[in-house]
């Protein structure tokens, strides 16, 4: 009794003993964890939903199209055109926007013809109309395009972060060419510690392509606010819908201030019908990727506005749940995405990618909406509203999208 008495307050002793290193331990981890400044998500408080805006690439590339005017004018085609008003805000510049060398200071110097009174004149503009304005550079020596390319920040992290800050930067994408086999998650960390030391809050944009392994969906949300899942989208129906099926299987990486990125849109460019075009605007709005307008929407179409002005489908891609849609049936080309609201609801796609039309079905309850008799179902594009008591169908277009909100009751 005694023996087992005595063994038993050893094991109490041991296991009490256990449960303090363990704490202190604990404490200590905690304490150089937080120290380091490695919280669990990347704590820049920015893009708490996905980033909405613009990008010059998909529509210049390096053409000298690409400079100070088109930049102002596509701020001032966000107001008049009502752009801003359905939420989109940054105005991104992309490769090409410096000269070939730095300055005697190491400072990266604006290309003279395209931006003649600097970066900075440019961002005031931007900020000026209520909107914020974004930059690129390259997490290797060089960028990926422009000849040579032009100087990229590998081993210049704080000096050209401190520089973006003193422009007026509020978001940067940071590229992956000339990398020079320096480890990916090394090279994207020294950023964001460099931009959360620049004395200003900018949006951070990983674009490593999904490139090296581990992949950066894996190690992305404490680093950055999104990552390219994806090569270089083109305007062509097979790229874009190849997009979508590589962000398929990503969904639990998604959320507030961390997003998968499929790449810009296309929207606009001309290589896809317009059926094509509210495909893809529908899907990247159920994928909750960023809605960066890549076309020149100085001479948008009607079409192409009433594409990016879809507000029922912007708010599915802005909804405060941060929800990125998964698949709840694929089969024939024929598949169906649902994606959860803040308020209850469930977005539900119908996505057609035959070249001939065909009907697309699921149910309430396979959207994860069961028990109730009856259902809203409010159509995304058409707007029509018709009530169900489970069951949701639709005749879609070839390489169509149709896109229903569904409520309870
Ligand atoms: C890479 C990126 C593109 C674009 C170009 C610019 O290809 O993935 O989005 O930024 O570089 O050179």
């Amino acid at each position: 009794m005694q023996g087992n008495a005595r063994s038993g307050g050893l094991r109490s002793f041991l296991a009490a003993a256990t449960a303090t290193a363990t704490t202190a331990a604990a404490a200590v981890t905690f304490t150089l964890t937080a120290g380091a400044g490695q919280a669990a998500a990347l704590d820049n408080g920015l893009l708490r939903t996905p980033p909405m805006g613009f990008n010059n690439w998909n529509a210049t590339h390096c053409d000298a199209s690409f400079n100070e005017s088109m930049v102002k004018g596509v701020a001032d085609a966000f107001v008049s055109l009502g752009l801003k008003d359905v939420g989109y805000e940054y105005v991104n510049i992309d490769d090409c926007w410096a000269e070939p060398s730095r300055n005697a200071n190491g400072d990266l110097v604006p290309n003279r013809t395209r931006f003649p009174n600097g970066i900075k004149a440019v961002a005031d503009y931007v900020h000026s109309k209520g909107l914020k304005f974004g930059i690129y550079t390259s997490a290797g020596t060089k960028t990926c395009n422009g000849g040579g390319g032009f100087p990229g920040a590998l081993n210049h992290e704080k000096q050209d972060a401190k520089l973006f800050a003193s422009w007026g930067v509020d978001y940067l994408k940071y590229d992956n060419c000339n990398n020079q086999g320096v480890d990916a998650q090394q090279r994207y960390k020294a950023m964001r510690d460099a931009l959360a030391a620049s004395g200003r809050k900018i949006a951070y944009s990983i674009c490593e392509w999904g490139q090296t392994d581990p992949k950066v969906w894996t190690w992305g949300e404490p680093v950055g606010n999104l990552w390219r899942t994806t090569g270089d989208i083109s305007d062509t129906w097979s790229s874009m819908i190849g997009k979508v099926h590589i962000n398929d299987d990503l969904a639990r990486y998604a959320g507030p201030g961390h997003w998968n990125d499929p790449d810009m849109l296309e929207v606009g460019n001309g290589g896809m019908t317009a059926t094509e075009y509210r495909t893809h605007f529908s899907l990247w709005a159920m994928m909750a990727a960023p809605l960066l307008i890549g076309s020149d929407i100085r001479n948008a179409t009607a079409t192409t506005t009433s594409i990016l002005k879809n507000t029922d489908l912007i708010a599915v891609d802005q909804d405060t749940l941060g929800k990125q849609a998964t698949i709840v049936s694929s089969s024939g080309g024929k598949v169906v995405y649902a994606k959860q609201l803040a308020n209850g609801d469930r977005a539900v796609a119908l996505l057609n990618e035959n070249s001939s039309s065909a009907t697309v079905s699921t149910t309430a309850s396979a959207v994860g909406l069961g028990g109730s008799s009856s259902y809203r179902l409010k159509n995304l594009w058409s707007k029509a509203t018709t009530t169900t008591t489970g069951s949701i169908s639709a005749s879609v277009p070839a390489h169509g999208t149709v896109v229903f909100r569904v409520s309870r009751g």
